[in-house]
């Protein structure tokens, strides 16, 4: 595999379409609601802090990323998600949320992340069954299952 090396930004990138995971906990409301419209959230990287959640302003004013590479980030973010979306919908799959970081190389600003069961929420859209990395984080089992079955409707 070719790959770049990136100097990646301290900022994690989280696309949300439907309530789950901590926006449930942060805005009290259950997981499985719909919202009116997608959030983009930032997290500061940081693991001594917990990856605390910050907005563009604290980006800017901690020189973390420019605005205008902002501006690129959430523009391809919501790119990924409006892609993502459909691929999975028509494999009768939900995509709930996701995460993603972005790095430069070379002064050009790339997406770096995998994009995968460990990083995304992806449910069954019948059933509403959990497909992702929360079948471990909740001890559910049933995570290699699950990530197979994503995988087999990926190659539909
Ligand atoms: P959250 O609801 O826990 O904030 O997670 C939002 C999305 O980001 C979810 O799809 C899982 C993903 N995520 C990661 O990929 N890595 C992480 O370290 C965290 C906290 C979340």
């Amino acid at each position: 595999m070719l790959v770049k090396s990136l100097k990646i930004i301290p900022v994690e990138v989280v696309v949300r379409n439907i309530v789950a995971g901590s926006l449930s906990k942060r805005v009290g409301l259950i997981e499985g609601i719909r919202l009116s419209s997608t959030i983009v959230e930032y997290y500061f990287k940081s693991d001594e802090l917990g990856d605390p959640l910050i907005n563009e302003d604290h980006i800017r004013a901690l020189n973390l990323a420019s605005m205008e590479q902002m501006s690129k980030i959430k523009s391809v973010a919501l790119k990924v998600n409006d892609i993502l979306l459909h691929h999975l919908a028509a494999r009768n799959l939900e995509l709930v949320d996701f995460k993603l970081k972005f790095g430069l190389h070379n002064g050009q600003l790339l997406l770096g992340d995998e994009i995968s069961p460990d990083t995304c929420r992806i449910w069954d859209k019948t059933t509403g069954e959990k497909l992702d990395k929360d079948r471990f984080r909740y001890d559910l089992g049933g995570v290699e299952v699950a990530y197979e079955e994503v995988y087999r409707r990926l190659l539909n």
